[in-house]
């Protein structure tokens, strides 16, 4: 059953008391540049019907409609698990060039293994309606200029995490098998090390969709079930900073996520700027230590509740802080390969979920964007949402960003 058709009673209430929370954010023209903290050990540890689970979920519903995204603390994150996973893939990527290669599949759209630098072009550099976005925004708060429209100097490798559907899929090329890289030091302890932080991401990404269900008013399991056999990818990016470490590369030029909703761990390098759709202003991410994660709303999260959240717009480039990370760990690690790894994680909803916006929550976002529109903050031509399975609206995306022929 899609979360889209489900309307529970309750919803009413719980609409309306967060819309009027939403609306008082909205109208408060000096929001905190702090992405939200949202605690998943509230929700995990306490009952689901008490006060303060349903405070904790709204704080994650507001945080991801106001700044599309949020920072979330959960104590199952582990420090130790993410600098293992940061040092495999810092070899893994640091490996030559042909061997690198043998994990590509463009025939399956780069969906499966690496995807190596200068494949993905940033959509945007091409799109309307995301160029209209950068012209609506203050000139200091642009992101670096992506009209050259070349592609982005990052590698990427995609691991996914799935349950097989128990029925015949209708896009079996998103559901192909994992590729293990071949080189000795690296073959043993990449399974384990992918699955144990890919779990942990995905476990804390699976919680934020719950809380986020509750927060809308939906039932808690509306988007998990929606996700539930979703080709969800661990997908650490890469970035060699001996070639790219100039002030001012763009690593990733400014873009959303296709997918549901997107988690990153803690990366040893700066770079990661978000924009928060209701400030306009650029946000540097800085994940506070000590298991927290950051989450980002992505474009099927917008679709299915009608542009009440919007996909967060974000870029990785080369900064001040980051080039101060480089000269460190140049010093300090002479040995360690010069890479910028990234540990993000991809949450999608299934394949063969129909992708259509639930109206209730459709008809808030409208409401929002005229108040939106009276303060002055032109969020441009309403968005059509058209009714369509998740599988396609992945092909339609990759089309754009040249992944996919
Ligand atoms: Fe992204």
């Amino acid at each position: 059953m899609g979360a889209q058709s489900e309307s529970p009673t309750p919803m009413g209430n719980i609409l309306s008391s967060m819309a009027a929370q939403a609306d008082k954010a909205l109208q408060d023209k000096e929001l905190s540049m702090d992405l939200p903290i949202v605690d998943v050990d509230v929700f995990r540890t306490k009952p689901r019907d008490s006060p303060e689970v349903l405070a904790e979920c709204k704080k994650a519903a507001n945080a991801l409609i106001t700044y599309g995204a949020l920072v979330l603390h959960d104590s199952r994150v582990s420090e130790d698990d993410n600098t293992t996973f940061l040092d495999l893939l810092e070899d893994y990527f640091a490996q030559p060039e042909e061997d690198l290669k043998k994990d590509e599949r463009p025939e399956l759209g780069y969906q499966i293994g690496v995807t190596l630098e200068n494949t993905e072009k940033p959509k945007c550099a091409v799109d309307e309606p995301c160029l209209q976005v950068i012209e609506r925004l203050a000139p200091s708060e642009r992101p670096l200029d992506i009209k050259a429209h070349a592609p982005d100097p990052k590698c990427r490798f995609f691991w996914r995490m799935v349950e097989k559907p128990p029925y015949e899929t209708e896009f079996p090329g998103l559901n192909a098998p994992n590729i293990v890289p071949d080189a000795e030091q690296i073959h043993d302890r990449w399974e384990s090390v992918m699955d144990k932080w890919g779990n942990t991401l995905k476990n804390a990404v699976s919680d934020i969709s719950g809380m986020a269900a509750i927060g809308l008013g939906l039932p808690a399991e509306a988007f998990v079930e929606a996700g539930k056999y979703g080709p969800h990818l661990l997908a650490p990016t890469a970035s060699n900073l001996n070639r790219y470490g100039k002030k001012d590369s763009i690593l990733a030029g400014f873009h959303t996520d296709l997918n549901f909703l997107t988690i990153h761990g803690r990366s040893r390098y700066p770079g990661l700027h978000i924009w928060a759709r209701n400030t306009g202003k650029r946000i540097p991410v800085k994940i506070p230590p000590g298991k927290h994660l950051l989450v980002q709303a992505g474009k099927q999260l917008e679709h299915l509740t009608g542009g009440l959240i919007k996909a967060g717009y974000h870029e990785v480039v080369v900064n001040e802080a980051t080039i101060g990370v480089i000269e460190r760990r140049k010093k300090e690690l002479p040995d360690r390969p010069l890479v910028r790894i990234s540990s993000t994680f991809f949450y999608h909803l299934s394949s063969d979920y129909l992708l259509s916006p639930n109206e209730i929550l459709a008809e808030q976002a409208r409401k929002i964007r005229e108040e939106q529109y009276k303060l002055g903050r032109d969020e441009g031509e309403e968005v059509e949402y058209p009714s369509m399975k998740v599988g396609q609206q992945v092909q339609n995306e990759l089309k754009h960003i040249a992944l996919m022929a």
